[in-house]
């Protein structure tokens, strides 16, 4: 992170404030491999990114937090003391859905005065509302002298977006934003929260495409529908396997053995969860083996069960694909994180990184008339403290 940004930032918060204060950030993330099934208790692959939201946070005497976003230039003002309890389709549900869900977890802490500045493009799935949301968990939580596992922040997080923001999204994007690891991508058993990270070496370089089309998760129609979609599924299956708990008990044989217990599309829905989940285990196994190639495929083919199975990308996202997988050096491309727009994650050998953006950026103006924005992305670490520069 630039130091640059850092003192501009801080210096933003002595302006509105006027206060010198402590620093923090977290990262929102890529996901590799593994798209909607964290839902169910399945597998991901995610990595940090070093996109992220800082947050500013100094002491205030009263019961009052008062937080000014920096994106928004807004400024709102809550009473700890008789907090709101439900969204109202605004920025501020994000980091008042956390102080929230800390108080109903018994963490409490006087008033603040906090600033947040990201750069992480919001609706466009690399999960710009899990970074905001994680550096107002690590700044409230240090101000109120808690320590907690990282994986329990991402919970608190998960809880704050569930049942304040009220989109049903899973453990993922918080859970990276927390656990991140500089260089690596993280294997995330999403029932028992262990988790592996993967070294991403240097030959490759993860390229992230912004096809500019947006997503909204707080009104996340499509999202929480498919969600439900596959819960229909689950529901039907259990009657034939009662040992299963999720998607991710069963296996593709055990459940094309019962397509003609539900209608298609749900049939579809969970194809897709149980074979991602099978995908996100042979892709760990292709990169610890060094194999960008096998890789490669797994992602395409997981692109191709987002659009077919899951319905849940557009046609400029694929587009986006089948333009990067015409370019030299490109092993890979799919759409990333919960879909219906957003951007495409794709892994590229180094040496053929600046070609690959000059290339896809041009040919994707050329076919679709819009102007993506590309970021070279580096694995980064998780949220904590930063170091005022
Ligand atoms: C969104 C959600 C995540 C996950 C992805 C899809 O990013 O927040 O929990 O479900 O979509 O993989």
């Amino acid at each position: 992170m630039s130091d640059s940004r850092v003192s501009s930032v801080a210096a933003m918060h002595r302006k509105q404030f006027g206060a010198g204060a402590q620093l923090y950030q977290a990262p929102g993330r890529v996901n590799l491999i593994g798209e909607h099934t964290d839902t169910s208790e399945g597998y991901v692959m995610p990595a940090a990114l070093d996109l992220r939201t800082l947050s500013v946070l100094s002491p205030r005497a009263d019961l009052t937090a008062n937080i000014y976003s920096a994106n928004f230039h807004q400024q709102v003002s809550v009473d700890l003391s008789q907090m709101p309890s439900a969204a109202r389709g605004h920025w501020s549900d994000y980091p008042v859905s956390v102080l929230w869900s800390l108080q109903r977890r018994g963490i409490h802490c006087r008033g603040f005065d906090m600033t947040l500045a990201g750069n992480v493009p919001i609706g466009s799935g690399l999960s710009s509302s899990a970074s905001i949301e994680v550096a107002v968990a690590v700044a409230v939580l240090d101000y109120a002298q808690t320590t907690l596992a990282k994986p329990e922040i991402a919970k608190i997080c998960q809880i704050a977006e569930n049942q304040f923001v009220g989109a049903q999204s899973g453990i993922m994007d918080p859970f990276a934003s927390c656990c991140g690891v500089k260089d690596h991508a993280i294997l995330l058993d999403c029932r028992s929260l262990q988790y592996e990270p993967l070294p991403l070496p240097e030959q490759v370089a993860v390229v992230i495409c912004n096809s500019m089309v947006k997503h909204s998760h707080s009104d996340g129609r499509e999202y929480n529908q498919r969600r439900s979609e596959f819960e229909e599924g689950m529901r039907t299956l259990r009657s034939r396997y009662p040992k299963m708990q999720t998607l991710r008990d069963i296996g593709e044989q055990e459940l094309s053995d019962c397509a003609e217990l539900m209608p298609d599309h749900i049939f579809r829905r969970c194809w897709h969860v149980v074979s991602e989940n099978r995908r996100v285990l042979q892709a760990a196994a292709a990169l610890r083996e060094g194999d960008f190639v096998r890789f490669g495929e797994l992602m395409v083919q997981a692109h191709y069960s987002m659009r077919d199975n899951y319905e849940a990308s557009c046609v400029e996202v694929d587009i986006l694909v089948e333009l990067a997988m015409l370019q030299t050096g490109c092993f890979g491309a799919r759409i990333t994180g919960g879909g219906f727009g957003g951007c495409t994650v794709n892994l590229v050998a180094s040496k053929n990184a600046d070609a690959f953006v000059e290339n896809v950026r041009r040919d994707y103006r050329e076919k679709t008339g819009i102007e993506a924005e590309i970021y070279l992305s580096y694995p980064s670490d998780g949220a904590g403290p930063v170091p005022e520069a």
